[in-house]
């Protein structure tokens, strides 16, 4: 807990270190109640900072201090000066070895940062400052370093104990206690650092690299896990692969570990040759979770394991340079993805994702550029702004330069930067020295906040035969910066004849048509691009594939969208044209509410849906994206001023009554993907996913009509299926219908079937916080009181009250202010017990800008109620403070 005022940091202070660590030897010493770590670290003065010997100033935070010396002379107390969170040194030599033990206490640390206890085993988390509560260090990326590791424990409790690198000796001690030793020949910045002690099992496999020598993979977890572990082996291998493959990145070590811990704040960390992992984002099988975890196991094994390039050999200079790996290795990961399962609709989860959350974030308080100007508290800084949208930038860098351009760059930047801490700066220019290209004006996607808006009107000329499109950027203020710089907006898009069919795309100026889909360059506040040939008035296909993060708007009406609906040649911008056409419905049905008029929903929707439900040639999982209207949240996020109630009330009276009206081809749709199903042997890839997506989809749907055949098959559906998708589904369905007393008994069997399974009880909580029926609040205040719930575990708390503030927004925002009471609550007990936690849980809380005037002051009055509540984190304190700014 912070003692002084937090301090701000700043982009524009950041000096080289005064010193240099060449090699750091450390030694644990587990035990129950206590930890011992002795630090021997080869340091030097940094000849970048010149001549003289200014002190050297570590980092150490809730350290106790047992001796220091330098060049193994002990030093006395008053040779140093020891602070809060530092100890100053005066080194009498430019090179010199300074030794410390302190003393620290994983087995109380509730943070879940530094040396910690998770359900009996020790595991770290030193990004991003959390190496400083194991030992004094310069604890900043810049600052690389070998690393070797002994680790000594008890034996009976900890007979696996594990490191970076790769493991050099090991043995017996006489006291019942034993040690290994490990040793990481790639310099690394300390937040790569890694330990784990623990009583675990693995699964090995190994991987051949394209050069011919294996590499040992290894997966270590619980006992009882042991046989949750072959889809996140199979994930790893498949991104070792790509990743030689897509950009020619071989493993560099001879050993690669997974861990999976319980208890962690983010989904997983991808230490030097020692990955520490949410459990959530390792464990999966059919009969415990669900499509969309494996698909998420999938993505952050690979998240992880790129890293090794994009993070660890290149890192960052600073932690405002955060986006250079999380947004590229983001990127990364997606088109892994992409390219493992149905592109398309990978770039349709995405988007829908990147608009409901980071613009919302975009919009709000703690709005801030991909690189960052200022930060008082780093953690809070892991946000959809620095991975999500730090993805978008890199994407456009590649929509710019092409796929081969954009290899060349990255081809370089890895060769050029191997070993180094670089910034942002220096990506884009390997990017720009590789392609001879100027990208001093795309840079501004780094440095200004804020979600562009773009736009577009049309004019076309019968006589001259042309068709003109009229650009208009812009950006709103931010807290920031009122006044933003236009933006480099890489367009693409194509034209539609009457057919359907995409027209040659010639520019005014040029001597042909260039191909019927291609890319413009938005580089001005204003800018028009005329096309010539245009034999007739085109229905122009915009920004497909979403190729720039911003907001477009162009004047289409209901008609002209159901014929993208159906003829785009892009099918991301198929998808895309339903969903403005449901958004434009579903205004209309908000404004109805409003006015106190009666409901009526344009049939057109009716139409257009259903034509996709009867389209037997999609891909499944593209009718189950269509028929998915936009979400409560993107709603709220499109809106001046969100009214909850209208919201809610408009989307569910349209769901309803695309259920009655498609309810045959609902049902149709549905007992054939269950049929196969029950037919079919479950299988974690695409063409499965795609099919219970939709039988999911179609199934949600058909309980609305409340008719007893789909209870009936509900509860066939709930106990006869052999996988957690079809089970969690049926079980959400049953949740969210007025079966009272069907709902209580799934809840229950449920429960009890799975209660020694603390995912798969997360997923109970969950489906239960998300439940919109009235009494919401009451619901998740009984559940906290469930003998599996607790609020040290991360997952459990995301799982119950992120859930309800995050997805429940019909209870959360109850008019009395219930729920912003429970939340604050919350955050100030978590405050103390997890401050990271506390911190991500305040995000709803931060968004009272988009409600009205009496849920604003609610809002504000429990924001204050915080400020004010006693000794805050520095997470909380800046959140808290910047929403009230
Ligand atoms: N670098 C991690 C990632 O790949 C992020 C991360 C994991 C993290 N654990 C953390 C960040 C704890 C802050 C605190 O995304
Ligand atoms: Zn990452």
């Amino acid at each position: 807990m912070r003692t002084e005022q937090p301090q701000v940091i700043y982009l524009k202070d950041y000096q080289a270190p005064e010193y240099l660590i060449d090699e750091t030897h450390l030694t644990f010493e587990l035990f129950e109640d206590h930890t011992l770590v002795h630090a021997q670290l080869v340091m030097r003065r940094n000849p970048a900072r010149g001549a003289g010997l200014p002190p050297l100033v570590l980092d150490g935070q809730q350290l106790e201090l047992l001796s220091v010396a330098l060049d193994d002379q002990a030093l006395n107390a008053g040779d140093y000066q020891l602070g809060d969170s530092h100890l100053s040194v005066q080194p009498t030599a430019a090179t010199f070895t300074l030794g410390t033990s302190v003393k620290i206490h994983p087995e109380s640390n509730t943070a879940l940062e530094g040396l910690y206890k998770s359900s009996g085993m020790f595991c770290t988390q030193c990004e991003a400052e959390g190496f400083r509560k194991i030992t004094y260090y310069l604890d900043r990326p810049d600052v690389m370093s070998t690393f070797t590791t002994t680790v000594i424990a008890e034996q009976h409790r900890y007979p696996v104990l594990l490191s970076n690198g790769n493991p050099i000796g090991s043995g017996p001690q006489e006291d019942g206690r034993h040690w290994a030793t490990w040793e990481d020949p790639f310099v690394k910045p300390a937040y790569l650092f890694a330990l784990v002690a623990g009583d675990l099992w693995c699964v090995e496999d190994k991987f051949t690299r394209q050069s011919g020598r294996d590499v040992t993979l290894r997966i270590y977890v619980e006992p009882e896990n042991i046989d949750k572990c072959q889809h996140a082996m199979n994930s790893l291998k498949k991104s070792m692969r790509w990743d030689e493959e897509v950009y020619g990145r071989e493993y560099d070590l001879d050993i690669f570990m997974i861990v999976a811990v319980n208890d962690f704040n983010m989904g997983a960390m991808e230490n030097k040759g020692l990955n520490i992992f949410n459990s959530s984002c390792v464990l999966a099988r059919a009969e415990t979770a669900t499509d969309a975890a494996h698909q998420r196991v999938e993505a952050v094994v690979a998240h992880e394991y790129f890293h090794n390039w994009s993070g660890n050999r290149v890192t960052c200079r600073d932690w405002f340079q955060l986006s250079l790996k999380e947004g590229f290795t983001v990127f990364r990961d997606a088109e892994f993805s992409a390219d493992m399962n149905s592109r398309t609709v990978k770039r349709i989860e995405d988007v829908a994702y990147l608009r409901t959350h980071q613009f919302a974030e975009d919009a709000g308080p703690m709005a801030h550029a991909v690189r960052p100007d200022s930060f008082i508290e780093i953690s809070n800084f892991y946000t959809l702004t620095v991975y999500e949208k730090g993805s978008e930038v890199v994407r456009m860098v590649r929509t710019l330069l092409g796929a081969e351009g954009f290899r060349k760059g990255s081809d370089l930047y890895f060769e050029r930067h191997d070993g180094q801490a670089v910034t942002c700066d220096d990506f884009i220019k390997a990017m720009e020295d590789a392609n001879g290209v100027d990208l001093t004006q795309f840079k501004r996607w780094y440095s200004q906040a804020g979600t562009p808006r773009l736009a577009v009107s049309e004019s076309y000329d019968a006589g001259a035969q042309t068709y003109s499109l009229t650009f208009r950027q812009s950006c709103p203020a931010t807290p920031d910066k009122v006044e933003k710089k236009p933006f480099v907006i890489p367009v693409e898009l194509g034209l539609l004849d009457a057919q359907g069919n995409d027209i040659g795309l010639r520019l005014s100026g040029e001597a042909a048509a260039v191909g019927t889909t291609r890319v413009l360059s938005v580089t001005e506040a204003e800018q028009i691009f005329t096309f010539v040939d245009v034999a007739a008035k085109p229905l122009p296909s915009l920004l497909r594939g979403f190729s720039a993060p911003v907001k477009l708007s162009f004047p289409y009406d209901r008609d002209q969208l159901m014929f993208l609906m159906q003829h785009d040649s892009d099918g991301f911008n198929r998808w895309e044209a339903g969903q403005q056409l449901s958004v434009q419905v579903l205004q209309e049905l908000i404004a109805q509410y409003q006015q106190g008029a009666e409901l009526v929903l344009d049939q057109r929707l009716v139409t257009a849906l259903g034509s996709v439900l009867a389209n037997q040639q999609l891909d499944q999982a593209m009718v189950a994206e269509m028929l998915s209207l936009p979400g409560e949240a993107y709603l709220t996020e499109i809106s001046e001023v969100a009214d909850v109630d209208a919201i809610h009330a408009a989307r569910e009276f349209a769901r309803k009554q695309l259920a009655e009206q498609l309810f045959d081809g609902l049902w149709a749709r549905y007992q054939a993907n269950r049929e196969l199903s029950k037919t079919t042997a479950y299988v974690a890839e695409a063409e499965h996913f795609a099919r219970r997506s939709l039988q999911n989809i179609a199934l949600s749907y058909l309980m609305l009509s409340g008719k007893p055949q789909v209870l009936a098959a509900t509860q066939e559906q709930f106990d006869a299926c052999d996988n957690m998708t079809e089970r969690l589904t049926a079980l959400a369905v049953l949740v969210n219908s007025a079966f009272t007393a069907e709902r209580a008994k799934a809840l229950e069997v449920f429960a009890e079937n799975f209660k020694d399974n603390p995912l798969v009880m997360d997923q109970w909580f969950s489906v239960q916080a998300g439940s919109t029926l009235p009494g919401g609040l009451a619901r998740v205040r009984e559940l906290m009181q469930h003998p599996a719930f607790t609020l040290k575990n991360p997952n459990k708390v995301r799982a119950l009250i992120g859930a309800f503030a995050g997805q429940n927004l019909i209870n959360f925002h109850a008019a009395d202010g219930s729920g912003y009471r429970f939340l604050a609550d919350l955050v100030i007990e978590l405050n103390a017990l997890n401050p990271q936690i506390a911190s991500r849980q305040l995000a709803p809380l931060t968004r009272w800008r988009k409600y009205d005037a009496a849920r604003q002051a609610l809002m504000k009055g429990e924001l204050e109620r915080i400020r004010g509540s006693g000794s805050l984190s520095s997470d909380v304190f800046e959140v808290v403070s910047k929403s009230l700014a």
